[in-house]
């Protein structure tokens, strides 16, 4: 068709159409510009949002920040009251130390010079009554025959805490122990020496520990000793020697079926001359359990007991880590 021919149709409605379909074309080129400047605005505020989350995470983590600077610090301060503790406890521990020693000293010398004095006692009580025995009464004589068992006993006294200073004196000679074997020793003397007692002797096997043989020796002695003595007014005693682990920790104990004690006095066995039967009831000096005490912490470990009147005994004892005293 020639643009003339086109003209016989053109009353300008091509136009407006084709001006309506630009117009058209235009409002809906703005309708998606509208709707894309919406999305948009909606990024921009996800955006927004974002940040906002953003600067607050910022500020908790430097809220947090500061709080592992505030517990560094205290932290810091706690470990250097610690150290601090420590060396007081070190210091104090090194004082008690030289005071121990300083005391082993002296009861050692103190024991030593008190024999000389007592044998003299002894020897002079004894001239009497051989001497003069013609010119004394009965009454007289009984008398004498007291001063020589206080003499006697006081003798014991002074070599039992002759015993206990040499016991802190040297350097522990540290090897395997057989500890059951040592059990078993004293309990065959002990029963050699009282066949006619009846004693069920339990002795575990193969218990054994690092330590020096003497001294565990002398500390089984003494526990072993006491748990035969205190039952031997049973018609059937029982002694028995065993291990048990207690939170990792071996401890040692002598159990018996003895007459026991009052648990409330259980804090003084382990001092020098405490005894918690009379000497006409159990013959004895009390300075066998401050023996155990004392070799037991020379090696570190410690000793405790648990008992009921009538009820039999246990002693425990611990060998820990190595020690200097
Ligand atoms: N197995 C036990 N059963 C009951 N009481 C005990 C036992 N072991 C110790 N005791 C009590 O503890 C006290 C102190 O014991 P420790 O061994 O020190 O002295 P002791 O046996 O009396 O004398 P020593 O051992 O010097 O000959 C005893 O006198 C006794 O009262
Ligand atoms: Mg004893």
């Amino acid at each position: 068709m020639t643009a003339r021919a086109a003209g016989v149709f053109d009353d300008g409605s091509a136009e407006r159409r084709a001006l309506m379909n630009v117009l058209e074309d235009a409002e809906s080129e703005k309708q998606r510009l509208s709707a894309a400047q919406r999305a948009i605005m909606n990024i921009l505020e996800d955006f927004a949002d974002e940040k906002r989350q953003l600067e607050l995470g910022q500020r908790a983590t430097l809220n947090l920040l500061e709080e592992i600077d505030t517990e560094r610090a205290r932290a810091e301060a706690a470990l250097l009251e610690l150290r601090q503790t420590v060396e007081s406890l070190r210091k104090a521990k090194a004082a008690v130390e030289a005071a121990n020693k300083e005391l082993d000293a002296f009861s050692y010398s103190a024991a030593h010079d008190l024999r000389a004095p007592l044998r003299g006692i002894e020897g002079f009580s004894e001239a009497l009554l051989e001497e003069y025995d013609d010119k004394l009464e009965e009454q007289g004589r009984v008398y004498l025959r007291h001063v020589q068992a206080c003499a006697r006993q006081m003798a014991e006294l002074i070599e039992g805490l002759l015993t206990l200073s040499r016991l802190a004196r040297g350097e522990l000679q540290r090897a395997e122990v057989d500890l059951s074997e040592l059990a078993r020793n004293t309990l065959d003397r002990l029963q050699s020496e009282a066949p006619g007692r009846h004693v069920e002797i339990v002795v575990q096997d193969g218990i054994s520990a690092i330590g020096d043989k003497r001294l565990l020796g002398a500390a089984l002695d003494n526990l072993l000793g006491n748990a035969w003595k205190f039952t031997a007014k049973r018609a059937a005693g029982r002694v028995e020697f065993g291990a048990r682990a207690s939170d990792g920790v071996t401890a040692y104990f002598v159990r018996d079926n003895g007459v026991g004690f009052d648990m409330q006095y259980a804090g003084k066995l382990f001092g020098v001359f405490q005894r918690l039967h009379s000497a006409q009831e159990f013959e004895g000096t009390g300075i066998g359990l401050a023996t155990v005490e004392r070799i037991v912490r020379r090696h570190g470990g410690s000793v405790w007991a648990e008992s009921a009147p009538d009820r039999g005994a246990t002693f425990y004892f611990t060998l820990g880590e190595e020690r200097s005293q």
